[in-house]
């Protein structure tokens, strides 16, 4: 596979020349028609593919044609044509990156791009590439120009900008610019520092200079609607139903008569897997739940609960906390605490599965970031630090079980309304993430039974509040850390020498970058005045104000 993807390598350097996108320019000026959608038939796959360039931002690019209701995929840059087509492509996006288009080496688009006569938005470094490619010229911008830009839409008739304004806020982030546009091109809106900020041809190709991906282009959406709509004549027909449909027909292929088995772990993931699954091939999967005695408080309960009860399922739970602990004692390290959990769940995982039997598939809740982290082309130093996280925790590798991912292509957001569309628990669709290794990594330093219990007190109390104050849907994690750290403080006419609580709650998207959550006064008086009061060996309670980056969301 390594090899197939080598040999498509397109780069400056390698043996496809520049003069051979010059020859396909050459082509797309000339005889080809001018472009025009053409619509499918309902129901058909449709997707629009972006090519990955190594932009920090590409995978917003996908969650936001994806909330189009359009399918969408990141390829590495160099993924063979044969792959492409098996996804029905009906629109390319090229993304931004790092690289500078006339340096060594660097990546750039597949023929195919041009070839397929298929419509294409390039974004800042796609759109140099398509300068470059077709026989326009980057150069090194005068500014670097970086922030919020105003931009000014100089055409009347491009569908990209249907129902825009004249001008709109936008987001630049880019060093080189273009200075010719390739022949064919027009542009068709400037900012006060790029004359050409959007440029297109009649073909259906064009390159943007600013980022509609992110949220400080408010109306970016519209303009990846434009496109996917009216450029691209998407009809729209990635929905949770269709979805759900799709992988149940999957799961039934793939396993046959086969059995499968999968672990709970009290999530939205594993529990919309485990739920497709059983619909899919019913008896012929069992659920096995493992409390590790790292979980909040009344966790193990309300997960049986609901299997059980509403959702009429059989669960296998083991409750090998004291295992878990002892694995635990005196250790501090962060790394080894997370790779003893890991361990040990192997083990208790692999002890019972073999008490039930024989099984041939493994069903996991591993979703689309994960596996966009793992197959990127270009690396990010977030992505690799993420990637560690998620590893350790996995499953049996020395178990030879074939893998059900049904949730590999999903984001979170996706998840929940996958999860709601098959009628789950809302109290269990909107569980913000909680990690594998549990309240182990929210203890700083070693894990004990007395310590796990303030924490869970405290942790309660946060849960609680934030609910109360209608936000634990909105933000993406809330919780209380056990710092370690211990200080004085007087109650009554006592002095104490309790622990320090630290509450952390932060909004984010997809984890990857996160921002601390602005909770108001009144609440955060609320929350501190309980853990004081109600913890006890608490004395103290402070709220962490830190993003990620530079911060991570957990403390470890
Ligand atoms: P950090 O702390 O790296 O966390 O900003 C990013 C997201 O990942 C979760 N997390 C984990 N999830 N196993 C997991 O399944 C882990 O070992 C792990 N560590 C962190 C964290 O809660 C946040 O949502």
């Amino acid at each position: 596979m390594e090899n197939e993807l080598q040999s498509h390598r397109v780069s400056a350097s390698d043996d496809i020349e520049v003069s051979t996108y010059l020859e396909i320019a050459k082509e797309l000026r000339g005889e080809q028609p001018t472009f025009e959608p053409k619509p499918l038939p309902p129901g058909e796959k449709e997707t629009i593919v972006v090519i990955d360039f190594g932009s920090q931002y590409n995978m917003l690019i996908v969650r936001r044609v994806r909330e189009c209701h359009v399918y969408c995929e990141l390829v590495p840059y160099d993924t063979p044509w044969e792959k492409i087509a098996t996804l029905n492509p009906k629109g390319f996006i090229l993304s931004g990156g790092p690289a500078s288009v006339y340096a060594p080496g660097v990546p750039l688009a597949p023929t195919y791009i041009y070839e397929k006569h298929l419509p294409v938005i390039g974004i800042c470094y796609g759109m140099q590439v398509i300068a470059y490619q077709l026989g326009g010229q980057v150069s090194p911008g005068e500014k670097h120009e970086y922030g919020h830009a105003i931009l000014h839409i100089s055409t009347e008739d491009c569908p990209l900008f249907a129902g825009l304004p004249t001008s709109l806020p936008v987001w630049m982030s880019h060093g080189d610019q273009i200075i010719e546009m390739p022949p064919g091109f027009k542009a068709l809106a400037y900012t006060e520092n790029s004359p050409i900020a959007v440029m297109g041809n009649d073909k259906g190709i064009f390159g943007l200079q600013f980022h509609p991906e992110v949220a400080h282009t408010p109306q970016g959406k519209s303009i990846f609607q434009n496109f996917v709509y009216r450029i691209c004549g998407c009809q729209g027909n990635w929905t949770p139903t269709r979805f759900i449909a799709e992988s149940i027909d999957k799961i039934k292929k793939q396993v046959g008569t086969g059995r499968a088995i999968c672990a709970l772990s009290g999530g939205v993931d594993s529990a919309v897997t485990a739920t497709l699954v059983q619909r899919a091939i019913g008896d012929n999967l069992t659920c096995l739940f493992i409390n590790n005695g790292l979980l909040r408080r009344e966790e193990p309960e309300r997960v049986l609960n609901t299997f059980q009860r509403n959702l009429k399922m059989d669960i296998v739970h083991v409750d090998a906390s004291e295992r878990f602990l002892k694995r635990l004692r005196g250790v501090i390290d962060p790394e080894m605490k997370r790779h003893l959990i890991g361990e040990e769940f192997i083990r208790v995982f692999e002890e019972e599965a073999a008490k039930l039997g024989r099984f041939d598939f493994l069903a996991q809740g591993t979703l689309y970031p994960d596996v966009i982290e793992s197959s990127t082309a270009i690396e990010t130093k977030a992505s690799t630090k993420i990637k560690s996280h998620h590893n350790v925790g996995g499953l049996p590798a020395k178990m030879k079980f074939n893998l059900i991912e049904p949730l590999r292509y999903l984001f979170k957001d996706e998840v929940r309304e996958v999860g709601l569309a098959l009628s789950l628990p809302e109290d269990m669709v909107w569980r913000q993430p909680f990690p594998g290794p549990g309240l182990a990594i929210r203890i700083i330093g070693e894990v004990t039974k007395e310590r796990l219990e303030i924490l869970r007190a405290a942790d309660w109390i946060v849960m609680n509040e934030i609910k109360k104050a209608k936000l634990y849907r909105q933000l993406w994690q809330s919780f209380a850390v056990l710092t370690g750290v211990k200080s004085v403080g007087v109650m009554g006419d006592h002095r104490t020498y309790g622990y320090l609580i630290a509450v952390r709650a932060i909004n984010s998207e997809d984890a990857m970058t996160a921002d601390w959550a602005r909770l108001p006064y009144d609440l955060l008086a609320r929350i501190s005045d309980r853990i004081v009061n109600e913890v006890p060996n608490v004395n103290r309670v402070v709220y962490d104000v830190t993003s990620k980056p530079p911060a991570t969301i957990e403390w470890e």
